[in-house]
């Protein structure tokens, strides 16, 4: 089966069965608290039912502007931050050909899809600026609020760019805006430039946004079939729908054991995987868990590392620090490609034992010795696996991690759709840079600089 699956097997040397068992009540009720609307944040909340309300017509109408784009561009430039571009990139340097941008646009088959306004970074921006020069390009802005700096002064500068080069009327057509579906800068400035835009429901959070537009646009720019990874999230909103049971549903079981392990003094979760391919996919799951637990001065610290490169980094750190922390392993049953490992006449550097195994052989076992070595180093490791990475797993994980993060944050007691903590460093520079009515800010920071 195409099945996502976790194992806990190697927590129980650090959790006593009924130390997970008794959240099973709690657990219960979360379940039926997000189904029946009625938990904290219930007005954001539209992404529990959100794989199986997605209509045929709703997919055929991005996959319709997804070729109206992959005509026009070479590059297709996503404009966002946060949750309007993480999803997105976690898909799309999942499925990717690893040097992806080397390749010339007869192999990629599909424009070169670049991410803009996720910093203020000038050099990042001027640099793309370079690679955009002598290409065609188009532009998908993507912002909830229409109102966030990072992607605003980004979209500010591609959209100067773009109409100087294509003038206003071919500037128009190289433009999706997606963004809330009545109001904010963004769906003004669309209704007044006309350009083709998409909505993000008002119910669904940022980081919770993966399958509204906001995600399954560039997917699908990028070539990417965004019905089956619809098809794997509904698979997974249906599987955890049927019980709350730990034992049958692993979204349950996740967020129960993560809980005790916090209760226990873990309070650092390590994401690994072993594919730099899914280095995006835990980027996304960082801001997921972090932006909606870490409040009330609570938090299970999320911190992904990429194995095994990260072992000869941070593997000292895990192995043999402070012991506050758990680990969660993302495996990967089969790789997308295979690679035999050659014999050596010579034999100088003494691998002919692995001679005729597979790469990803190699790599299974690092995982396993690595996981080992850690439960041994005290270490308490949760174990999920998928059986291949395609759009349908990505489907899976997506609504896997979002519905653990939604109860996980209910046992925690916190609010898990909301971010007021955000909004400290923005006035700050509001005030900073002289925005007006931030005056009287902007001088008590002054004086503290
Ligand atoms: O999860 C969230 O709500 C945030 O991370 C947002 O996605 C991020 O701040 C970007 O916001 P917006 O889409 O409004 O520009």
């Amino acid at each position: 089966m195409d099945t996502l699956n976790i194992d806990i097997s190697k927590v129980l040397e650090f959790l006593l069965v009924k130390d997970i068992a008794k959240y099973q009540e709690e657990i219960d009720e979360h379940h039926e608290a997000l189904m029946k609307k009625t938990g904290k944040g219930s007005d954001f909340l539209g992404w529990v039912n959100l794989p199986s309300s997605i209509t045929d017509e709703q997919l055929t109408e991005l996959e319709t502007a997804a070729a109206r784009m992959r005509q026009l561009a070479e590059v297709f430039v996503v404009i966002g931050i946060g949750g309007s571009y993480l999803g997105a990139k976690a898909v799309i340097d999942g499925l990717s050909h690893h040097f992806t941008d080397l390749l010339s646009k007869e192999q990629r088959q599909a424009p070169l899809v670049v991410f803009a306004g996720q910093n203020l970074c000038s050099d990042y921006h001027a640099d793309l600026f370079d690679i955009l020069k002598d290409r065609d390009y188009a532009v998908a802005v993507i912002s909830k609020s229409g109102t966030t700096t990072e992607p605003a002064v980004a979209f500010r500068l591609l959209r100067e760019d773009l109409e100087k080069r294509y003038g206003k009327a071919g500037a128009k057509e190289r433009i999706i805006a997606v963004t809330d579906p009545s109001s904010g800068a963004l769906r003004q400035m669309a209704q007044q430039e006309g350009y083709q835009n998409f909505g993000i429901p008002p119910d669904v959070g940022g980081r919770f946004s993966v399958l509204t537009p906001v995600g399954l646009l560039p997917i699908a720019v990028a070539g990417f079939n965004i019905r089956k990874l619809v098809e794997g999230a509904r698979a997974m909103e249906k599987r955890s729908q049927l019980t709350s049971n730990l034992y049958d549903n692993p979204v349950s079981m996740y967020a129960a054991v993560r809980n005790a392990l916090y209760k226990r003094g873990k309070n650092i979760e390590v994401l690994a995987s072993y594919h730099p391919r899914l280095h995006y996919l835990v980027e996304w799951w960082k801001q997921l868990y972090g932006e909606s637990e870490g409040k009330d001065g609570k938090a299970i610290f999320p911190v992904g590392v990429g194995f095994t490169s990260d072992l000869h980094s941070l593997g000292q750190l895990i192995q043999d620090g402070e012991r506050n922390l758990f680990e969660t392993v993302l495996a990967v049953g089969k790789p997308r490609r295979h690679l035999a490992i050659p014999t050596d006449g010579q034999d100088l550097d003494k691998l002919n034992y692995l001679a005729g195994r597979q790469m990803h052989e190699v790599n299974r076992m690092a995982e396993k010795g690595t996981l080992l070595a850690h439960v041994e180093g005290n270490v308490p490791n949760i174990l999920i696996e998928v059986p291949e990475l395609n759009e349908y797993t990505f489907g899976q994980l997506f609504y896997f991690f979002e519905k653990a993060c939604a109860i996980s944050g209910y046992i925690l007691g916190i609010n898990p759709f909301d971010q007021p903590g955000v909004e400290a460093y923005k006035v700050n520079m509001f005030a900073l840079l002289g925005k007006a009515g931030y005056e009287k800010l902007a001088a008590d920071l002054r004086a503290k600089l």
